[in-house]
């Protein structure tokens, strides 16, 4: 739902541009990370209560080579590949699975290699459940 949609644009950029050059794009722009590591997109998720959520990240990467990214949610980080879309118009998504408290939480999108992070659309969050701790 476009409530729980997050545009890059609109998010905490360390060491990236927003642009609008390449087609496909959601609401104004997308964030073109700076080709360095440790070039990051940072957004602050509110969620009504504890659980587990699917973080779905909305990107293109024109190149055939790998942009990994550091997915990090409070501090817990974890890699994940955003490999090539065939042209920076083409849009793919990513998903990653994480635990979200109750309020607000950081999802931080930074890049771990010198080519920095894929031009980011957007986050989407989709609560999937109940925390771990309240399963029986
Ligand atoms: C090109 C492309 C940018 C992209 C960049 C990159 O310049 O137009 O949108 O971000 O390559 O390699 O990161």
């Amino acid at each position: 739902t476009p409530g729980n949609d997050h545009q890059a644009e609109d998010a905490t950029i360390t060491q990236g541009v927003v642009e609008s050059n390449h087609a496909g794009f959601t609401g104004t722009g997308f964030v073109n990370y700076d080709n360095v590591t440790g070039s990051a997109v940072e957004f602050t998720v509110n969620a009504a209560a504890a659980g587990n959520a699917t973080l779905t990240f909305r990107y293109a990467n024109g190149t055939t080579v790998n942009r990994p990214m550091s997915i990090s949610v409070n501090g817990s980080a974890q890699t994940k590949d955003f490999p090539g879309t065939g042209a920076w118009s083409t849009w793919q998504e990513v998903q990653v699975n994480a635990a979200l408290n109750a309020g607000a939480n950081t999802v931080r999108a930074s890049s771990t290699t010198a080519n920095g992070g894929p031009n980011l659309d957007r986050l989407s969050v989709g609560v999937t459940g109940p925390p771990d701790t309240e399963k029986p």
